[in-house]
């Protein structure tokens, strides 16, 4: 297959994610030769550019030594850019015959990528599979996030999407899902018999899954605001982790069997409550530097009222016989005082204590990023002659075992896998119909209510209700 034409249309090709992410990509892509030998692109957007001022736009982004400036020159030759509207028929005809120009042989594969703006969305696949799809081969179309508001919109949106494409030509992209210690979650969990035996209500007491930041939403008030961080990071890059975490053992690793599983786990989560959860907003450090001086309501773009939380915990429980009762706590924040990503099992206190209550509880610490690593945190006698016990780590980071590996971008991988066809890593719309269940009463809520976000500081750790929220749940804070 990898022999054939490929067209890789980028649609809103002149804004910020095909700048910033998806040119950038394609050229690594291109100069570590993991794209098809006979691939094209094409940029797709309203405003009237040419190819070079489109590569003047991305010079910022694209890294490259200098070695690889005349393979550099190669990648641009194979680029195209056509404004069109989004809701012309006739700019699609046109895109369509040009892309013909391109399909010499029997087979020829489309594939489509939505850098828009979500309200272009339902013309844009109208207009695709009414005068666009390819008829040489197979047409995938690969969308972003926002899928919709809530469970409502995003059924609008899903039912429109599937009155014109299979599922099987449809990709929803969760870049967490490509990332190195996500897709190792199932790898550690179910290919080591250490883990699984003690992977339940019996053992665990709590699990935290965290995102934090250590910017604000600089540049992208805008949208953020419409959104917040619930829907932003929560509904969908920490929920997806916590399906990982929490599904039974997929009967294959085929990409539907383990959706399934994911489905299942979703299901089996009820409706989340605003009694468990901590919305928080940050305010500038006046005396920091820089950004940091800058709080939520400063960003030119947001209202001066707006009550959109940049900072949330909350606490869900799973119905099921593995994890009745125990508490998983989501928190995702900006502007907080590190950026890091992590998911922490903690363990129950060992029974029948003989240490005089100092042996602390094991936890198994996945960092997603930076610094990707797994540890455990245990107890070990404290060296030399002393007889007492102290924590430490049994520390698997990934730049020190593996430190010839580079990992590839998340983007690198997305792309990869709709070449391939592997939609393992995408969302089914099954799952995203639970996840919008499990949120949408909590954000209607908060909208109706106007629930009004505690203040927290740029660079701070957020609020301290949600260390007293997490503390509630039986997750014990080291304080960091
Ligand atoms: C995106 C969010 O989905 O993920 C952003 O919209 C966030 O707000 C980003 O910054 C984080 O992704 P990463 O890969 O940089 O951790």
């Amino acid at each position: 297959d990898k022999e054939h034409p490929h067209i890789f249309i980028i649609l809103g090709a002149s804004g910020d994610l095909a700048m910033k992410k998806l040119y950038p990509t394609l050229w690594w892509l291109y100069r570590d030769k993991l794209l098809p030998p006979k691939t094209q692109i094409y940029g797709y957007a309203r405003s009237k550019l040419t190819v070079n001022e489109l590569k003047q736009k991305c010079q910022n982004y694209i890294k490259v030594l200098p070695k690889e400036t005349s393979l550099l020159e190669d990648f641009w030759k194979l680029n195209h850019y056509i404004s069109g509207q989004y809701d012309s028929r006739s700019d699609f005809e046109k895109l369509d015959q040009e892309l013909k120009l391109h399909e010499i042989g029997t087979v020829a594969n489309r594939l489509f990528y939505f850098a828009l703006p979500p309200t272009v969305y339902e013309p844009v696949a109208y207009n695709i599979k009414h005068y666009c799809m390819g008829k040489k081969g197979w047409t995938r179309v690969v969308v972003e996030k926002p899928f919709g508001k809530d469970s409502e919109s995003s059924k609008k949106l899903t039912d429109h999407l599937a009155s014109l494409f299979t599922e099987k030509e449809l990709y929803r992209i969760d870049h967490y899902l490509v990332k190195e210690m996500v897709q190792n979650i199932l790898t550690m969990r179910f290919a080591n018999r250490i883990f699984n035996p003690i992977w339940n209500r019996d053992s665990i007491a709590s699990v935290l899954i965290s995102f934090k930041e250590s910017i604000g939403v600089e540049g992208r008030g805008g949208y953020f605001n419409e959104y917040g961080i619930i829907r932003d990071i929560m509904q969908n890059h920490l929920l997806q982790i916590l399906t990982l975490v929490a599904m039974e053992k997929p009967i294959s690793q085929q990409p539907d069997d383990v959706r399934d599983e994911k489905v299942k786990i979703l299901r089996a989560i009820k409706p989340i409550t605003i009694d468990k959860t901590v919305l928080g907003q940050y305010v500038g450090n006046p005396n920091a530097q820089g950004e940091s001086v800058l709080g939520y309501l400063d960003d030119p773009m947001v209202p001066k009222d707006s009550t959109t939380p940049t900072f949330a915990e909350t606490v869900l429980h799973i119905n099921n016989e593995r994890w009745d009762g125990v508490p998983f706590i989501l928190r995702a924040g900006k502007a907080l005082n590190v950026r890091e990503t992590e998911v922490r099992v903690q363990f129950k206190d060992v029974p029948g204590d003989i240490f005089g209550g100092k042996a602390k509880r094991n936890e198994l610490v996945i960092r997603v990023q930076p610094g990707e690593a797994v540890y455990v945190k245990l107890m070990v006698k404290s060296p030399g002659v002393a007889f007492d016990i102290e924590e430490t780590e049994l520390d698997l980071t990934y730049s020190r075992r593996y430190a010839n590996v580079k990992l590839p971008d998340a983007y690198e991988l997305v792309i990869r896998d709709v070449i391939c066809g592997a939609q393992m890593n995408f969302v089914r719309s099954d799952e995203l119909e639970e996840a919008w269940r499990i949120f949408t009463p909590l954000l209607h809520h908060i909208e109706r209510e106007k629930v009004v976000p505690i203040n927290y500081q740029y660079g701070g750790r957020g609020p301290k209700e949600a260390d007293e929220l997490a503390q509630k749940y039986d997750f014990l804070c080291n304080g960091k």
